[in-house]
């Protein structure tokens, strides 16, 4: 007999195949591809299924609002980390939820303390990034440093990172729900 799915689990296929389609702000890819290959290097750098769904879901505070795709061009900060942050807690636990959460500050923290990652990353990146307080401050890199989930949010984002490439072919949304079921915490 099969099993009965998770209804978190329906919600995320759902949101996916309404809005995955959606630009990935500026980039190449689309919100799905953008997940779907986060995942996937997520999983490629030996990450926690924990890990590899918050990879999977990072972006998802994008497939939430209604702002357009190119709001940051327009000077407007959509606070998606948040806006996941808040979504992936009612669903999942810390070890999923604090990743994706602090993505973003994983990126402010990487331009103040790596030499060479600002000028690597994609123009849109850097666009946000003004919009989301540029590199950390001396404090604020303590701070971050401070959290237990620092070094996930750093590989997180190193996968966010390289998840914006054009025909890269990776595993598809279905190949996650085993991932996702196992993680989920509410039933
Ligand atoms: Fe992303």
């Amino acid at each position: 007999m099969s099993q009965t799915r998770n209804p978190v689990v329906d919600e995320i296929l759902s949101l996916f195949a309404e809005r995955g389609d959606s630009a990935y702000g500026g980039e190449c890819v689309s919100q799905r591809t953008h997940a779907l290959q986060a995942a996937y290097f997520a999983q490629q750098a030996g990450g926690s299924p924990e890990l590899v769904v918050a990879a999977l879901l990072h972006d998802v505070g994008h497939l939430l609002h209604d702002l357009p795709d190119d709001a940051p061009d327009h000077g407007v900060d959509d606070r998606h980390e948040e806006l996941a942050g808040r979504w992936l807690a009612a669903r999942f636990g810390p070890a999923v939820v604090e990743p994706a959460r602090l993505h973003v500050d994983a990126k402010r923290f990487l331009c103040a303390t790596e030499t060479g990652y600002y000028e690597a990353l994609s123009e849109p990146s850097k666009v946000s990034l003004r919009l989301q307080g540029g590199p950390m401050s001396p404090e604020e890199v303590a701070r971050f440093r401070s959290s237990p989930h620092v070094d996930a949010a750093v590989t997180l984002r190193r996968c966010d990172d390289s998840a914006k490439v054009a025909e890269l072919e990776v595993p598809g949304i279905e190949d996650y729900v085993p991932w996702l079921e196992r993680v989920v915490s509410i039933s």
